[in-house]
């Protein structure tokens, strides 16, 4: 494994619970696996006026509660706090920037890290803009000493037009080469896993298409509602928070060419070309492909559940949509009318996370009485979280006389795989960041291309009020009208249990 080139990580908005509960955490993990550079710093940037002691402090308390390996001993913790330092200033403030230069400069000096910076932006989308600007104003994104790069977080725009804007006003003071956008989905063990599931087996590829492929699903649920993320959450829905980035993205690798090399340019162009084939959905029909529900007040096992409008920050008429089902389609050689549902939603039943292939069934139904499609199909199903693994259904012979079929599992769990340590999204781009490889990161244009899509749908929302949101309690599987969106009489939406292989009537959530 490459070591990362000597630098600094700079955090801007290092208060913050991203750089608590993910960003430092994800770092030390790296550390511990010895997969940091022998020189190597991070400094923390923000407002509130913090020592490096109160900073490492509060990073520590972070550490011992989310990273995935646990310190072991007080000094090993200690070796890495030593590296974290933290410098406050007002990152609005253009006439504060040279001053937090020299000061960026001197602790370059001091560890020597060979003027390499890499900036995480893990403020507010509103300082995407400015921070870039102030930073490039200083010379801080010259790579002629060193390489600059820079990390957005999502989310990247707010529709069409301000993404477009956004990634013009990164590229007049950044190349796009320098630009990293992250999507934590990409860095998900197991959504990489599906490209080598697609193209490492002889079996998938040849029947991975419109002659073998009855449907596509995805879902993405969540059993949580928006909690203290309220007021975030009003100005996004589940359309921008989960669909336009995540969930657009598995469908994208579900249906991607395979590239022709495994590198940053060759995925993400064929990704990218997913992303332009996306069949437009017209504003007028929007109501035909997409249905958005929001949850309300519900008793969940005893327990009472709050509905959407009465969460901290959330408008009581709220119109914000928590749970998404979409019909789409890709048009091009390889899917052309192949439906593909998708649907993500806050306060369902369980969390998980999957994609499901639902091949087509035998052309002559020889052994089932009853010959319903769903019965008759096998079934692919590549669970991302939690259970993370693979579950194939295929027909075999109920034992005894005649002739009769009946779908069975064959499932792999990863946990069964001895030692196999997954590393967290974070750690994953954080250490391909530092390496300089963006083959997990979002490309400007796919980005664009996927707001395209979603765009007249967020526009038809906006305008027609008569587009319902439909109501469902907390802690069921959204709107029952989101099953008239699979239009053929004996296929619904699989109902997943938190275990891969559960399917049965009965399952533990
Ligand atoms: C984030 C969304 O991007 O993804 C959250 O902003 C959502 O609303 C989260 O809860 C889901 O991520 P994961 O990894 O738990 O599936």
């Amino acid at each position: 494994m490459n070591t990362p080139k000597n630098h600094i990580l700079v955090i801007f908005g290092a208060s913050g619970d991203l750089t608590y509960r993910k960003l430092i955490p994800a770092v030390f993990d790296l550390h511990n696996q010895n997969l940091l550079p022998d020189h190597f710093a991070i400094l923390g940037l923000g407002r509130t006026a913090l020592s490096n002691a109160d900073f490492r402090k509060k990073m520590k308390d972070g550490i011992e509660q989310f990273a995935l390996n646990k310190p072991s001993n007080e000094a090993e913790l200690n070796a890495f706090l030593d590296k974290l330092f933290y410098y406050s200033f007002n990152t609005k403030a253009a006439d504060e920037y040279a001053a937090f230069k020299n000061h960026l400069w001197e602790l370059n000096q001091q560890c020597q890290t060979e003027g390499n910076f890499i900036y995480y932006l893990a403020t507010p989308p509103s300082m995407y803009e400015i921070i870039p600007a102030h930073l490039a104003e200083q010379g801080l994104g010259d790579e002629s000493n060193g390489f600059k790069r820079l990390i957005v977080e999502k989310p990247f725009g707010y529709d069409l037009g301000t993404a477009q804007k956004l990634n013009g006003h990164l590229l007049k003071h950044f190349k796009e080469e320098q630009i990293y956008r992250i999507d934590h989905y990409l860095g998900k063990e197991t959504v990489q896993n599906l490209l080598v599931t697609r193209f490492s087996n002889g079996i998938f590829e040849p029947l991975w298409n419109r002659n073998y492929i009855h449907h596509v699903e995805i879902t993405s649920s969540e059993n949580i509602g928006v909690g203290n993320r309220g007021g975030y959450y009003e100005g996004s829905g589940a359309m921008r928070d989960m669909v336009q980035n995540h969930l657009l993205l598995l469908a994208g690798l579900v249906a991607m060419e395979p590239p022709a090399l495994i590198d940053s340019t060759s995925i993400r162009n064929e990704i990218a070309k997913v992303f332009h084939s996306l069949r437009p959905i017209k504003e007028e029909d929007v109501p035909k492909y997409v249905i958005r529900g929001q949850y309300t007040a519900s008793n969940i096992r005893g327990k009472q559940m709050k509905g959407y409008r009465e969460e901290t920050g959330v408008d009581p008429k709220s119109r914000t949509e928590t749970f998404v089902a979409m019909k789409l389609f890709i048009d091009n050689w390889r899917w052309a009318d192949v439906p593909f549902y998708i649907r993500t939603g806050k306060m369902l039943p369980t969390r998980v996370t999957e994609i499901v292939i639902h091949f087509k069934p035998t052309p002559h139904h020889l052994f089932a009485d009853d010959e319903t499609i769903s019965k008759q199909s096998n079934q692919l199903v590549i669970r991302i979280q939690p259970d993370e693994g693979l579950l194939l259904k295929f027909g075999m012979k109920v034992p005894g006389a005649g002739f009769k079929a009946q779908n069975v599992n064959m499932d792999f769990h990863y946990s069964n795989l001895n030692e196999t340590y997954l590393p967290s999204a974070y750690e994953r781009l954080l250490l391909d960041c530092m390496l300089g490889d963006s083959t997990l990161y979002h490309r400007g244009d796919a980005v664009e291309a996927a707001w395209k899509f979603v765009d007249p749908i967020l526009k038809a929302w906006e305008k027609d009020c008569c587009i319902k949101v439909h109501g469902y309690p907390a802690g069921t599987w959204g709107p029952d009208v989101s099953d008239d969106l699979i239009d053929e009489p004996d296929i619904t939406w699989r109902y997943p249990c938190k275990n891969l292989s559960d399917d049965g009537n009965y399952c533990e959530l």
